[in-house]
């Protein structure tokens, strides 16, 4: 595996090239203003390519999470424009707390978005057995949630978001409360689960390190407003194992990503900027 030069450190192009498919989202020229007059985003070109892991990477409040809600149609920009190149597809919100219902069991929590599209209870059951096989909870459909380590509980948040079917999956800091064994393993059966299911995967995190190993492409944001710095290309095939954790290409990329996220940080607010 050859090691990427620094022009891998891409000036930001939202359609610069990558070894994933055609543009499945475009945002363009897109800004966010929020009622309190904080400009949460302001001029940000995005694409999103489809079958990419895309990781979004940045400060606390650059507006990751922003992205994630617009991509996901909970949000509309206040100018500029999401477009999608074959119309929304079918997606899953993964988000950082598992939000489970305390009162209901794993069955019933991951057959949430199947009921509320007025699937039974019985047409849902292979579906829910398929998305607890494919996050390891094979057996654990009639437990509570208080019965479950946070990683078992983020696993069902999980299979609630891969019961639809996505072809998009959103998924915004999902692994940032846990120790770094069960999220190193998250990770890899993460990786698995979108290579297998061929998902396109928008992930938010402040991890360089957990960035650099999951993703094809990372995008560096900076606050005030939140806008894209850079862009990283990880070139390196999913899945990838401990071996590709511990190689130089790896290193060689959690450096590159590391320095983009200082400059992100040091970087100036724009003059037009509202207080963020
Ligand atoms: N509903 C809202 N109303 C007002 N301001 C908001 C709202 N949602 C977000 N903001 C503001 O927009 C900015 C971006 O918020 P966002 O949650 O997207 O950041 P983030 O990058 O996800 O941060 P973090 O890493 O802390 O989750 C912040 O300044 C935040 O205070
Ligand atoms: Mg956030």
């Amino acid at each position: 595996m050859s090691s990427l030069a620094q022009s891998d450190l891409l000036p930001v192009s939202p359609s610069a090239a990558s070894s994933s498919g055609g543009v499945l989202a475009s945002l363009r020229g897109v800004e966010k203003i929020f009622g309190n007059s904080i400009t949460a985003l302001a001029g940000l070109d995005l694409d999103v390519r489809e079958g990419e892991f895309l990781s979004l990477l940045g400060p606390s409040g650059c507006g990751k999470s922003t992205v994630l809600r617009l991509l996901s149609g909970l949000s509309q920009p206040t100018r500029g424009t999401v477009d999608w190149s074959n119309g929304r597809p079918e997606l899953g919100f993964v988000f950082q707390d598992p939000t489970l219902m305390p009162w209901s069991t794993v069955f019933s929590n991951v057959w949430l978005p199947l009921r509320f599209r007025g699937v039974s209870r019985t047409q849902a059951q292979a579906r829910i057995d398929e998305a607890l096989d494919r996050v390891g909870l094979t057996g654990f459909a009639n437990a509570y949630p208080r019965e479950l380590s946070g990683g078992m509980k983020m696993r069902v948040s999980i299979a609630r978001a891969l019961v639809t079917r996505p072809a998009l999956l959103l998924m915004d800091e999902p692994f940032a409360a846990l120790d770094e064994i069960t999220r190193t393993k998250l990770n890899d059966d993460l990786v698995a689960l979108k290579c297998a299911l061929g998902a396109t995967v928008v992930f938010v995190t402040h991890s360089v390190y957990e960035s650099v190993a999951l993703s094809t492409r990372i995008i560096v944001m900076a606050p005030r407003p939140g806008r894209v710095v850079a862009e990283i290309l990880v070139d390196a095939p999913l899945p990838r194992n401990e071996e590709f954790r511990l190689g130089k290409f790896y290193a060689d990329r959690c450096r590159e990503t590391s320095q983009a996220l200082h400059g992100a940080m040091e970087s100036k607010p724009l003059a037009s900027a509202q207080k963020v």
